[in-house]
């Protein structure tokens, strides 16, 4: 029995769902434990694309498990066109997906609210209402997920928060108020969804824990959009690092086996805010196109750039990272020359360069198929950030996968 954290170390868009789905076995269990719909983890199984942005990525595994844990914000909404697109694809659900009773709900309020304040703050939300959701929850007054198995009993409260809302929106944002009796309406069609699937995730984790079951905790976004750690006010509401899984999903830090943060082999960002490493050449271009770095969730055109190791050494001590996990390493294979942060001059950063391999890893099986120049790059990553390179995506199929 082992558990296993898997984080972004980045700003999001590592490649986790796709290690996720490789870590996970038949008797695993898959917990999300932040953010919201904002996420988006793509995963290649068969030849076929599997878009995630709720439901935690070992669904695919139809013997896996999967807990949303209480930290996550949940859109109703969201949630029924997740399971419907997974039902859709042959992929059910059913006695599989659990949900923490104490989830936060997302209303079409908070929605409102984050795009009106984003044409205002230019922060380059997505859009989905996750800040606005986490300032009630802080705020103590948010609707929770078992709220809908009796909505009548909250009726008055949720009036109360939607008045609030609507003033937010019409003196504040200078936008248009929304309905209150027609989400109240439209709330009461998702209580099915309570019915079905919320439950005390903090006991079933025990259970799951108690029963030697394999647990990987899947992290969101990344550590640089951390609340508190990352590139403050460019960032997403939640902990998106290690110390957040104990928080948002109820299991205490010495439970945790292994914490395998994840990074590009490159550097990407999708919204506004600092990237010093940022590109904007030819080599942008390229690693965007060959990447196809676009969000999964927004469809937005991402920000292209080296690899950061100086950042990456301060978020491997804040996660605690026991081993690391290296992506789309084939995205350089043409690349003349590869740059690498090391350090930072003033605010401008310190590069060394390495050698490009400018030759095809994608059919790598064994760190010694990769091309020596490509061998070199990893063994300085490792090297430099102290911690050891155990797995190396040369592809988004699930076999593209080096285990060293
Ligand atoms: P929010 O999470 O929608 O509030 O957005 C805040 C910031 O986090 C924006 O810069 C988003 O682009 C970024 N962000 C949120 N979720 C993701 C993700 O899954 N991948 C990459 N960036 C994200």
């Amino acid at each position: 029995m082992t558990t296993t954290l898997v984080i972004g170390l980045q700003w999001g868009d590592e490649g986790k769902g796709k290690i996720v789905d490789a870590l996970t076995k038949d008797s695993s269990v898959v917990c999300r434990f932040q953010g919201g719909h904002n996420a988006g983890h793509t995963i290649k199984v068969d030849g076929e694309s599997h878009v995630l942005h709720l439901v935690p990525s070992g669904i695919i595994n139809p013997k896996s498990k999967c807990l949303i844990g209480n930290g996550v914000v949940i859109s109703p909404q969201a949630l029924e066109e997740e399971i419907q697109m997974l039902n859709n694809a042959g992929i059910s659900v059913e006695n599989r997906l659990f949900i923490s009773a104490k989830c936060p709900l997302i209303l079409p309020t908070h929605v409102a609210i984050d795009q009106a304040r984003d044409k205002q703050e230019n922060i380059g939300t997505t859009g989905r209402g996750i800040g606005p959701a986490y300032e009630d929850k802080v705020g103590r007054r948010s609707i929770k997920f078992s709220d809908l198995l009796d909505l009548m009993s909250i009726k008055e409260k949720l009036f109360n928060i939607l008045d609030f809302h609507n003033k937010v929106l019409t003196k504040l944002l200078n936008a248009e108020e929304l309905d209150p009796q027609i989400i109240f309406t439209d709330l009461k069609k998702f209580q099915y969804l309570a019915k079905s699937y919320s439950c005390n995730t903090n006991e079933l984790v025990e259970d799951f824990y108690k029963n030697g079951d394999d647990i990987i905790f899947e992290g969101a976004q990344g550590s640089m959009l951390d609340i508190d750690h990352g590139t403050y006010p460019f960032v997403t509401s939640s902990n998106t690092t290690a110390g957040g899984v104990s928080s948002g999903l109820g299991i205490g830090p010495k439970f945790i086996d292994n914490i395998l943060g994840i990074s590009k082999a490159y550097t990407t960002r999708v919204g506004e805010g600092p990237f010093p490493t940022e590109l904007f050449d030819s080599t942008a271009e390229e690693i965007s196109r060959i990447g196809n770095e676009f969000g999964a969730t927004t469809g937005r055109p991402r920000r292209c750039g080296w690899l950061d190791l100086k950042a990456l050494r301060e978020v491997i001590f804040i996660n605690s990272v026991t081993t690391l996990c290296i992506t789309k390493l084939d995205v350089l294979d043409n690349l003349e020359t590869i740059n690498a942060c090391i350090d930072y001059d003033q605010s401008t950063p310190v590069y060394k360069s390495f050698t490009g391999w400018q030759s095809s890893t994608v059919n790598c099986n064994k760190f010694s198929d990769l091309p020596k120049c490509a061998q070199e790059y990893i063994l300085y990553i490792e090297d430099f950030l102290g911690v050891p390179v155990n797995i190396i995506s040369v592809g988004p199929s699930r076999n593209q996968t080096i285990y060293r």
